[in-house]
């Protein structure tokens, strides 16, 4: 039965400028959620929610795209596609080494993807979230619904995102980490073959609880320049980011098999006082790969954000993912341990520019930096303040800011540690900026909108009167 709906095409006009070059987007259709990321047979794989025939949220799909270098993606078939019963909620794919589902035969490795399940009104489950399995023998081209599916139902409207990893070497198991987002709690279940699943534990409601929790994930990362590890749990929330809308905040702790534990928890309910994956706007649903070699941790988020998406004035496109952060922890970053997110960069000639710069952080000092188009208009500004410790990145002048009341925003974050320098690594993409500073201690992520090109970097000090 075909089950495609008409699309839904914008109304504006193609903004071929705003395309990114090292961000992926889709050729002409909506995107959220990264989705089932995962590495195999040389390839990295992106999953992605996708409105197959339109470009705005609705017709939920997994899209596909593959690359081997982390930076220039191809956009490939729609991997899961909606049905009248369903939408392909947000999930991960694990590689199934030891065949441990039995939906390989001898010779073949299947890659597993655990989705939830959002059931449709013309569903018998309607108004139903459970987690579901799909498979691919053949390296992730193709795809087969598990027929046994929903593999767990809790009977809840809101249980989504799984994200499923290998836990305990040998005699391990699987485990999966899930969100009831209403309740802002993070579910835990076990499972030995990926399709029945055992309840472990569960965490939160804890720190940012302004939102409802989404995309969570959990991952062992090493502490760098030490031999400690330290497990690393991700919550998406939204509203109630740092920045307004969509955020992602993390806790660093131990996972044992059945719980996690925070090593930290905030004394105060100032959102400051928490871990935020990013300070901007545009950094939601962030997940990491799985099977990557070398133990490596790849994240990728969403640059964009819930306020606003389905209106961002690019065509035919809607969405970009962030670059691909690879993450550790640093010890004793003002008296706990922080996240560090270093960019996979593009290579030059891409078309991307690369901002590296050593800022005064002095009492009195102040550093903008700025990037504009060929003739000077629309400027973005990054503002670094020596007296306030904080850089504000500031797109209220960048272009097209009025489609939507709660875009034009100055993104603040606070830097760490009391060095009399910040060292900024400023990547404008188009229509997506991050910043890195301090190593990737902090960092900011906003989308723009300008209306040509932003090729034209500025850098002025103000120094001290006296
Ligand atoms: C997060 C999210 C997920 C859900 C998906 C639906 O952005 O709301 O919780 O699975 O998007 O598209």
């Amino acid at each position: 039965m075909d089950t495609h709906i008409e699309p839904t095409r914008p109304t504006i006009e193609p903004t071929p400028h705003l395309r990114p070059h090292a961000h992926f987007t889709p050729d002409s259709t909506w995107m959220n959620d990264p989705n089932g990321l995962v590495f195999f047979g040389e390839t990295y794989h992106l999953f992605f929610q996708n409105n197959p025939s339109g470009a705005t949220w609705g017709n939920l799909s997994w899209g596909h795209a593959t690359s081997t270098d982390l930076v220039t993606w191809i956009e490939q078939p729609v991997a899961l596609w909606h049905t009248e019963n369903e939408f392909i909620f947000s999930g991960s794919t694990v590689v199934d080494h030891d065949n441990t589902s039995g939906f390989a035969a001898p010779g073949q490795t299947a890659l597993v993807a655990i989705y939830t399940s959002s059931y449709t009104s013309a569903s018998p489950l309607h108004g139903r979230q459970a987690q579901s399995l799909a498979y691919s023998v053949d390296g992730g081209q193709s795809w087969t619904t598990h027929a046994g599916n929903p593999v767990l139902d809790r009977s809840s409207g809101e249980f989504r995102d799984p994200k499923v990893f290998w836990w305990g070497g040998g005699d391990g198991y699987w485990v999966m980490v899930a969100v009831e987002a209403v309740d802002r709690t993070v579910v835990l279940y076990s499972s030995p073959d990926l399709r029945s699943w055992t309840y472990l534990s569960k965490f939160g409601p804890s720190h940012a609880v302004a939102g409802v929790w989404e995309c969570p994930d959990l991952f062992l990362l090493p502490v760098a320049g030490t031999d400690l590890h330290r497990w690393v749990l991700v919550v998406s929330l939204n509203p109630g980011g740092l920045a307004g809308g969509g955020g992602a905040q993390y806790f660093v702790g131990d996972f044992d098999g059945v719980t996690f534990t925070p090593e930290r928890i905030s004394e105060t309910d100032d959102p400051t006082s928490f871990d935020w994956l990013d300070h901007g706007r545009d950094y939601y649903a962030t997940v990491s790969f799985d099977n990557v070699p070398d133990n490596r941790r790849l994240m990728v988020g969403w640059a964009n954000n819930w306020d606003y998406a389905n209106e961002i004035p690019t065509a035919p496109w809607r969405s970009a993912m962030s670059l691909v952060r690879e993450v550790d922890l640093v010890e004793d970053v003002d008296g706990r341990r922080r996240l560090r997110q270093r960019p996979v960069l593009p290579p030059e000639g891409l078309g991307v520019t690369v901002l590296d710069l050593t800022v005064p952080l002095t009492p009195g000092v102040v550093t903008e930096i700025t990037v504009s188009t060929e003739d000077d208009a629309d400027p973005w500004v990054l503002t670094v303040d020596g007296a306030s410790r904080t850089i504000t990145a500031d797109r209220h002048e960048c272009g097209n800011v009025d489609f939507h009341p709660l875009f034009a925003s100055r993104d603040t974050a606070r830097l760490v540690g009391d060095d009399d320098t910040v060292q900024l690594q400023v990547i404008v993409d188009a229509s997506v900026i991050e910043v890195f500073a301090q190593g990737g201690l902090v960092t900011l992520t906003q989308q723009v909108f300008p209306r040509a090109p932003l090729t034209k970097p500025r850098v002025r000090t103000h120094q001290p009167s006296t």
